[in-house]
């Protein structure tokens, strides 16, 4: 029997396999005075634009409200700082029955989108939310969702590319709002002894990555991080892994987390470290965000600021024959660029951008030497090498190259780590262009991510897959569709994606995938998200969530599609 979901005012009617579970507007009112006030209703982004809408979503046509969500929808600023926004927009809607309240993004005046038959329907964003101000709102939810049924989606800035941060029916805790930041030159992690001390720099669960890249250039330190200004540092990022151009020479954001303040799914507000509840630190580094806890505060290890040489290449025009030797270049190249520590970001028909921050401009210009030469032989390309003074600077002066991916627009992923092996040998080289060739095709923006921790000693107390260590390219792919697409096409397109990355796959067996830009139906994911840790984080998670109160698409010891919470799935 098919069951379905009713969101009436007031409250919710969840179907749950057969029972209907009724939430009364007395519960409501009590969870909300529990937390001070700080529940919400919430309405997709793009509600004031639709005259009509389902029975029960909130808000009203309003003219200016919908010219502003008109001009803010492709920035991801407005997006994040809107509970009911996801950067990639299949993630507001219910895919599976077609559900949704979305604009055309490449025109958003397009009325066709927002006026009749199109009504604005809740989707996947959650009906409630908590702007979560401290612990007490989160164990209320904790409780609230135990008593009642209710499913949590943990939201921060919903860049989440799998689905992660939302689910129909559900209460939301949003963690955006703690935006906290302080620097301590001596932090000693709790439980460690003080000859632990590191300098460290702790930041709220909703402090993006632009507000940390500032607030450390400000202290004359240096935090690496990603491209995105709006992801949350603390959040899916980290906890999933969180890469940049730094992270062949300093790790992933997980390798530098020093301490988590969490609340767990039984209600316990406590403090992992390596020193103390020191399972849950290495759950927290790298077996994924909405899993383990509410993470509400971060502490990481900065490093001194620091001038580092950067390159970045234009190709101008070139045709086939040009991009094919230009792929075999970096391809031959990467082992040795990994090895002096640079990272990079490669636009297979655009150019590149590399960074090193350990070495000086001298060095780099004898070892990017042989690159400056064979850009030479193009028409029209340009090779530049500076020196940026910081890394606040560099993000700021290559922004727009850097900050490239689009939001506000149904986009979907499909990854795939590439080892060292696979570049070892002309065979292998040649073995891997070929692929990359074919696969980097299907996607809308054909990027190679240089930002693989090979050289960075990891300390053992992570649970990212281990097959990021021996990695040295993260390749992604992707593809994009409009509030138009039909499910069939929707389902052909992720498909398509799947099965182009199964060409890189296959030559790269035991590899595996990052979580946090991966397939949405990524092949035994368990194995490819986390390897040989999966087993361990399976055990930590039953520890901390007996009753199962956090679950997400493919996450560490998930239901499964079968479970109501993943409906809009398809
Ligand atoms: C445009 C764009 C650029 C990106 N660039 C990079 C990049 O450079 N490097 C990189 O590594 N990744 C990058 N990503 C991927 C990014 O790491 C993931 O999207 C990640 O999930 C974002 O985490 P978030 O918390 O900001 O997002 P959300 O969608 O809000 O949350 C993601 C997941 O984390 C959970 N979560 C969030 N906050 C908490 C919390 N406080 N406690 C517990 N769980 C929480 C959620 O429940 C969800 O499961 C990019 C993504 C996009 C869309
Ligand atoms: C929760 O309480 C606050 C403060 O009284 C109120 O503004 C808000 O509308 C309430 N939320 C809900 C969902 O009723
Ligand atoms: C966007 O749509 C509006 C309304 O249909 C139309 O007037 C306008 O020309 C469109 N703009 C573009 C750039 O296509
Ligand atoms: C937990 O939930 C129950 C039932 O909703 C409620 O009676 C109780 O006060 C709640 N406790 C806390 C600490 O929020
Ligand atoms: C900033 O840090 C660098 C590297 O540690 C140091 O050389 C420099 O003196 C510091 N500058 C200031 C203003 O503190
Ligand atoms: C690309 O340009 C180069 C240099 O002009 C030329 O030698 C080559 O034949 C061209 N290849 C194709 C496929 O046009
Ligand atoms: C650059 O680094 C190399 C190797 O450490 C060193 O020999 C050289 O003096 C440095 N050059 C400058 C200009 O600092
Ligand atoms: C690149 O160089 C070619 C050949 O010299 C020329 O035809 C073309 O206009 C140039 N393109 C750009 C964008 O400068
Ligand atoms: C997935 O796991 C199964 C069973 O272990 C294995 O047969 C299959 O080859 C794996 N698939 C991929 C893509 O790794």
């Amino acid at each position: 029997m098919k069951s379905s979901l009713y969101l009436l005012p007031g409250f919710v009617l969840a179907v749950l396999g057969a029972t209907i579970q009724y939430v009364p507007p007395d519960q409501w009112d009590a969870l909300n005075s529990t937390v001070g006030g700080h529940l919400h209703v919430a309405a997709p982004f793009s509600r004031a634009c639709f005259p009509e809408a389902v029975t029960g979503v909130p808000g009203t046509f309003d003219e200016s409200a919908c010219t502003q969500v008109q001009q803010n929808y492709n920035d991801p600023a407005s997006r994040s700082n809107s509970f009911g926004a996801y950067m990639n927009t299949q993630w507001e809607t219910c895919e599976a029955t077609s559900e949704q309240c979305l604009l055309n993004f490449l025109n958003t005046s397009d009325p066709s989108a927002f006026t009749p038959p199109q009504v604005c329907a809740q989707g996947g964003v959650p009906p409630y939310y908590i702007d979560i101000h401290g612990p007490g709102d989160v164990q209320a939810a904790f409780n609230f969702s135990k008593s009642t049924g209710v499913p949590l989606a943990i939201k921060n800035s919903g860049h989440d590319y799998s689905g992660r941060s939302s689910a129909p029916n559900s209460l939301g805790l949003w963690t955006h709002n703690l935006q906290q930041i302080s620097y301590d030159s001596a932090f000693v992690p709790a439980g460690c002894p003080d000859s632990k001390s590191s300098s460290g720099v702790t930041f709220g669960a909703g402090v993006t990555l632009d507000a940390l890249y500032d607030f450390a250039d400000a202290n004359n330190l240096t935090i690496p991080g990603g491209v995105a200004p709006t992801v949350a540092a603390a959040g899916g990022f980290l906890q999933g892994g969180g890469h940049g151009i730094f992270s062949n020479a300093f790790g992933l954001a997980a390798d530098r987390a020093l301490q988590f303040k969490v609340v767990t799914p039984s209600g316990t507000y406590l403090t992992a470290t390596a020193c103390q509840n020191s399972d849950l630190f290495f759950a927290l580094r790298g077996g994924g965000g909405g899993t383990f806890g509410v993470v509400l505060e971060v502490t990481t290890r900065p490093l001194p600021q620091l001038a580092f040489p950067v390159v970045a290449v234009t190709l101008g025009d070139v045709n086939a024959t040009q991009l094919s030797e230009w792929l075999r270049f970096l391809v031959a190249n990467a082992i040795p660029y990994a090895e002096t520590g640079w990272g990079g970001y490669i636009g297979y028909t655009t150019g590149a951008i590399f960074a090193n921050p350990l070495i000086n401009e001298t060095q780099a210009a004898s070892e990017m030497a042989s690159l400056k030469d064979f850009l030479a032989i193009l028409p029209n390309a340009t090779f530049s090498l500076s020196t940026q003074p910081s890394f606040l600077t560099f993000f700021d002066t290559f922004a727009a190259i850097l900050d490239a991916v689009p939001v506000g627009l149904p986009l979907s992923a499909s990854s795939r780590l590439i080892p060292a092996d696979n570049f070892r040998t002309p065979e292998k080289q040649a073995e891997l262009a070929t692929t990359l060739e074919t696969v980097l095709q299907v996607s809308i923006s054909p990027f190679i991510f240089a930002v693989a921790p090979y050289l960075f000693e990891d300390d053992g107390m992570t649970s990212v897959t281990p097959a990021w260590r021996g990695a040295i390219w993260h390749v992604p792919i992707s593809a994009a569709w409009n509030f138009d697409t039909t499910k069939e096409e929707k389902k052909a397109i992720l498909t398509g994606l799947s099965a182009a990355m199964d060409l890189l796959r296959a030559i790269t067996p035991g590899s595996g995938a990052y979580q946090n830009e991966a397939d949405v139906h990524e092949p035994n994911y368990t194995d490819s998200f986390w390897g040989a840790n999966y087993d361990k984080l399976v055990e930590i998670k039953r520890m901390y969530d007996p009753d199962h109160l956090l679950d997400c698409w493919n996450c560490v010891d998930s239901q499964g599609p079968t479970s109501e919470r993943f409906a809009c799935y398809i």
